[in-house]
């Protein structure tokens, strides 16, 4: 699934697709002695709002490599959605690093995955994920199993395209 490219040309006038990146933290399926299951789980769902996924990839979790990854993604990708590392263990680094290189956070979007999670379980308040924009990239921190990662796109995902349009400057009035 590792793979890099950018969207054809759009008309002008037509939308462009989100181009979507997905990383990946984990230290055992960094090594291959854990498979993947969140990256396929995300694909599907972002196709359901015109979202290609451009980019894949597996990483430990060491924060200077997510680091380095999101600020080198962020030039290629209008949606960073990284999985796993958010929790309280020791090797739990994703929000740190994505702290490290956001210039806004995004509160809302990590407050309503915990708020709709904790419906589900209560463990959901151990996440530190958070979510913000650098550059004109929109990141956003999920957890790192398929069934938590599937709960927590579904409570946001209707509302990424518009938040990826207004990143990019979209001046259309925000009122329905
Ligand atoms: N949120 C939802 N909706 N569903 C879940 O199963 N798991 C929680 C939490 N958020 C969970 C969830 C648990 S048990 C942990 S430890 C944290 O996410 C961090 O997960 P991560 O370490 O896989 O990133």
């Amino acid at each position: 699934m590792k793979q890099w490219g950018l969207n054809p040309q759009t008309p002008q006038g037509v939308k462009m697709k989100i181009r979507a990146a997905v990383i990946i933290l984990s230290d055992k399926g960094s090594k291959g002695l854990r498979q993947d299951g969140c990256g396929s789980v995300l694909s599907a769902m972002l196709s359901r709002i015109d979202a290609d996924v451009i980019y894949y990839e597996i990483l430990p979790d060491e924060l200077d490599l997510i680091k380095a990854k999101l600020i080198e993604v962020s030039n290629i990708a209008d949606l960073i959605i990284t999985s796993g590392g958010t929790g309280l263990s020791p090797r739990d680094v994703t929000p740190d690093a994505t702290l490290a290189v956001i210039d806004k956070e995004i509160p809302g979007i990590s407050q309503a995955i915990v708020s709709e999670g904790f419906k589900i379980t209560k463990r959901a308040i151990l996440s530190r994920a958070v979510a913000g924009v650098r550059n004109n990239t929109l990141i956003i921190n999920l957890p790192g199993s398929p069934k938590a990662v599937a709960e927590c796109l579904s409570v946001i995902l209707d509302v990424l395209p518009h938040a990826v349009e207004k990143i990019k400057g979209s001046t259309e009035d925000c009122s329905r």
